[in-house]
């Protein structure tokens, strides 16, 4: 059963902290294979690239900022239902409105430092893992 894919990203303070085996962990608990994988350092022009979307938001410059600062893991995850599934599992963009059990109520340290990325659209995940991954690096 091939399902769908969704694109995530493992965000600085969470790969700085060491937790990126136990975010992974959960992703895969939760019953997510992980298509591609690997670690990276954006730099801000690449990280404002992939944020373009969130340009004229005022958090756009911090934003751009915090997520080029160090590595991250990207990876391409496919499921039943990734886009909207993973999303459940990350939980609430701000972590003190996040479900118990969820990724960044565990992990998150802030609103803008929160864990991990999950992509809003199936549209947005091809999009978002093609800017990270080419087809000879999804298994
Ligand atoms: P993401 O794209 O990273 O999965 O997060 P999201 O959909 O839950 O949230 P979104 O609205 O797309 O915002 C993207 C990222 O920008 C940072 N942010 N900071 N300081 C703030 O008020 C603020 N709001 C958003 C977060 O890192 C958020 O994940
Ligand atoms: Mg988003």
């Amino acid at each position: 059963m091939a399902g769908t894919i969704t694109f995530t990203m493992i965000k600085p303070e969470a790969v700085a902290a060491g937790n990126s085996g136990a975010i992974l962990n959960k992703m895969e608990g939760a019953g997510f294979r992980i298509v591609a994988l690997k670690k990276i350092q954006l730099s801000a022009q690449r990280a404002g690239k992939f944020y373009e979307v969130h340009a004229e938001r005022p958090f756009y410059g911090e934003l751009v900022e915090y997520m080029s600062s160090g590595p991250i893991f990207a990876a391409v995850l496919e499921k039943e239902n990734a886009m909207s599934d993973f999303r459940a599992l990350i939980g609430a963009t701000d972590p003190t409105e996040a479900a118990d059990g969820t990724i960044r109520k565990e992990f998150a340290e802030s609103k803008a430092k929160n864990a991990v990325h999950g992509s809003d659209s199936d549209e947005n995940a091809a999009l978002e893992a093609s800017f990270f991954f080419s087809d000879l690096e999804r298994f």
